[in-house]
């Protein structure tokens, strides 16, 4: 039987007990919900790709409470250090050398030299590692390919029996997984978008910061990128500029001038066909919301689900870079 409980002290205490006994433990972040495991034992490890049906290729990200959780067993850098001293605790993952003394699990980073590391800023999720008082390997909870989980009711749809402790943070502030950024070639890379842009960075930095434009299945620099994620059930189509009959529609901002093919108007959709990210227009609500609206729209009686246009600046570029995987386009 899966528990979903109020993250009291007690309960916090409970949980970072089974994660220190090599049980897998579902917690809230400000991104997504996390599936987490003690990151230095690899049988726990293990079970956090059978659970989410994961490729072992797939490296999963490192968390700690704080930074100097995570220095004994990855490189800072003097790029590491300005951005976890700006960033953390927030939704920025770093890549980062394994230190020749690390105790990651090998399955931690799929054999990869370089890891993982954030702080993610959930008191919450900090208050569970801290008491746990081990690095905490966690992808995002839910099956290997789905949309990530934004709520606890979300994070047991998806796993199911599979976790049987999840922690209730309610909804999670940004809704999108972090930005990952690899610092160890020769130039800083997004390698997944995030709240974080790479324009943050690089004015932290003071140099430029690219998106990763290069990936492809034969070359990936972030495996989990190349894979299908991210798919609903129902077909997605974007740039919608009015809702064919049997579509539902993702909205964003006003739909004054929406209509339906062939005529009507948009009120005559069903309510559970209609979803507005933000009807303010206001990108971030807009990501909050994304993955819960997609999964509501998501049902058998829509044939599609026609999405308007969501600029692309700012936490913008990620919604479409989340948005492009969902339509199965080609993200480059
Ligand atoms: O917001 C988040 O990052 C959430 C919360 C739970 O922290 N976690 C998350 O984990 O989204 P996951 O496993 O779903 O995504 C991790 C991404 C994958 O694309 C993976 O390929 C990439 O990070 N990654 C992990 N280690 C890597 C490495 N050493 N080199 C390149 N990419 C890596
Ligand atoms: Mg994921």
């Amino acid at each position: 039987m899966t528990q979903i409980v109020f993250p009291s002290p007690d309960m916090i205490q409970r949980a970072a007990s089974a994660l220190r006994a090599g049980e897998l433990v579902a917690f809230p972040t400000e991104t997504v919900y996390g599936l987490g495991a003690n990151a230095l034992d690899g049988k726990a490890v293990a079970k956090i790709f059978a659970a989410k049906g994961r490729p072992r290729f797939n490296p999963l990200i490192v968390h700690g409470a704080d930074a100097d959780m995570l220095r004994p067993h990855v490189v800072f850098d003097k790029r590491a250090e300005i951005l976890a001293n700006s960033l953390w605790p927030g939704p920025l993952t770093m890549i980062l050398q394994k230190t020749k003394k690390t105790g990651l699990s090998d399955l931690v980073s799929a054999g990869l030299p370089t890891a993982a590391v954030r702080v993610p800023d959930h008191p919450v999720a900090r208050d569970l590692i801290r008491s746990a008082a081990v690095p905490v390997a966690a992808p995002s909870a839910n099956k290997s390919g789905t949309l990530s989980p934004t709520t606890p009711a979300h994070v047991h749809e998806s796993l199911g029996e599979a976790v049987s402790l999840i922690l209730a943070g309610g909804p999670c502030r940004i809704g999108l997984e972090s930005t990952v950024l690899d610092l160890t070639s020769p130039f800083p890379l997004v390698l997944r978008p995030g709240a974080i842009t790479a324009e943050n960075i690089a004015d932290l930095l003071g140099e430029q910061v690219a998106y990763d434009t290069l990936q492809t299945p034969e070359a990936p620099r972030s495996p989990g990128q190349v894979l299908g994620h991210y798919r609903p059930g129902r077909p997605v189509r974007l740039r919608a500029v009015d809702v064919e009959r049997g579509e539902a529609l993702l909205a964003f901002g006003p739909t004054t001038f929406m209509g339906l093919r062939g005529g009507g108007k948009i009120s005559e959709l069903p309510g559970t066909a209609i979803q507005n990210l933000s009807e303010a227009g206001d990108l971030y609500e807009a990501a909050a919301r994304l993955f819960s609206a997609l999964r509501f729209l998501d049902r058998p009686e829509h044939k599609r689900i026609a999405v308007m246009d969501i600029p692309r600046t700012g936490i913008g570029l990620a919604i479409n870079e989340r948005l492009s995987r969902a339509a199965g386009e080609d993200v480059v």
